[in-house]
C-alpha cells in the first residue's frame, strides 16, 4: 500500500462528517488522589465545545476522577488493563473492574508498556475485543521508532502493529476502536511530529482499517500523540485524517490542556 491509495487522505472528517474530534490526557505515573480532584476541578470543558475529551488518570485516581468529572463532558480512561477477567495474574486489573469504578475507556499498547512492561501485539489481540465486549471505549497506540524511521520501516511497523492487534476485533466493532499514532520518537522529546508526517501516518492506518471494513475506515478517529502542547494542537488537528490528539505531559496542565481542546475545532 503505498499514500496514493489512501482511503482518508482527501475525504472530509468521515462521510457524514461523523469522526467529532477526541483530545485524551494521558497522566502516565502522575497524579495521586488529591492531585486528581484538584485537576479535574480546575478543569474546564465545556460540554458543548469543539471536542470529545477524556483524561487517564491511574488506576488508583479513576474513582475520583469519575466521581468529578460524571457530570461533566470529560471521559475517564484507564491506561492499560489485563485480557482475562480473573485468574493468577498478580498485579492485573481486568476490563470488569473498570467499568465497575465507571471507567468509559483504556488506553491499550501504549509505548512505554511495550517498552518496560513486555506488552506485545498478542496480548494485544485478546485486549481490543475483551474491553469492547465490556463496554470500554479502548485506544490502541501504534507507532515506529527512530531507527525504524531512519530505515524507511515505518509503513511497514505499522501495518504488523495495526493488523495484529485488530485481527480479533469483529468488523462491524472496528469503529468502535480509537487508534492513536504515537511515534516513539516524538513521545516526551519535545520533537513533534511534523503535520505532514502525522497527516501521511494516519492516513496510511486509516488505509490499513480500509483493507477489513471501508466504512469503518471512514468511521474510526485515529488521534496524533507525541509532544502535543498548546502552540503546535492546531496545525496538527487541522490535518483531514487527524481526528483528535493524545496528550502526555501537556495534559498535566488543566488549563493548557482545555487551549489544546479548543484547538480542535472540527
Ligand atoms: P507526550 O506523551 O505528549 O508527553 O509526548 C504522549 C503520550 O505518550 O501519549
Amino acid at each position: 500500500m503505498t499514500p496514493d491509495t489512501q482511503v482518508g487522505a482527501d475525504a472530509p472528517r468521515g462521510t457524514d462528517g461523523s469522526r467529532r474530534p477526541l483530545i485524551v490526557g494521558n497522566w502516565k505515573l502522575w497524579g495521586t488522589r488529591a492531585q486528581a480532584a484538584d485537576y479535574c476541578e480546575r478543569l474546564s470543558i465545556d460540554a458543548h465545545g469543539p471536542a470529545d475529551v477524556g483524561v487517564c488518570p491511574p488506576f488508583t485516581a479513576l474513582d475520583v476522577c469519575v466521581e468529578k468529572l460524571g457530570s461533566s463532558a470529560v471521559a475517564v480512561y484507564a491506561q492499560n488493563m489485563h485480557q482475562e477477567s480473573t485468574g493468577a495474574f498478580t498485579g492485573e486489573v481486568s476490563a470488569e473492574m473498570l467499568t465497575e469504578l465507571g471507567a468509559d475507556g483504556v488506553v491499550l499498547g501504549h509505548s512505554e508498556r511495550r517498552q518496560y512492561n513486555c506488552e506485545t501485539d498478542r496480548a494485544l489481540q485478546e485486549k481490543l475485543p475483551a474491553a469492547l465486549e465490556a463496554g470500554l471505549q479502548p485506544i490502541l497506540c501504534v507507532g515506529e521508532s527512530e531507527e525504524e524511521r531512519e530505515r524507511d520501516e515505518t509503513q511497514r511497523k505499522l501495518r504488523s502493529q495495526v493488523q495484529e492487534a485488530l485481527e480479533k476485533v469483529a468488523g462491524d466493532r472496528l469503529a468502535d476502536v480509537v487508534i492513536a499514532y504515537e511515534p516513539i520518537w516524538a513521545i516526551g522529546t519535545g520533537k513533534v511530529a511534523t503535520p505532514e508526517i502525522a497527516q501521511a501516518a494516519i492516513a496510511f492506518i486509516r488505509a490499513l482499517v480500509g483493507d477489513r471494513s471501508r466504512d469503518a475506515a471512514q468511521a474510526v478517529r485515529i488521534l496524533y500523540g507525541g509532544s502535543v502542547k498548546p502552540d503546535n494542537a492546531l496545525e496538527i488537528l487541522v490535518q483531514p485524517d487527524v481526528d483528535g490528539a493524545l496528550v502526555g505531559g501537556a495534559s498535566l496542565d488543566p488549563d493548557g490542556f482545555a487551549r489544546i481542546v479548543a484547538a480542535a475545532a472540527p
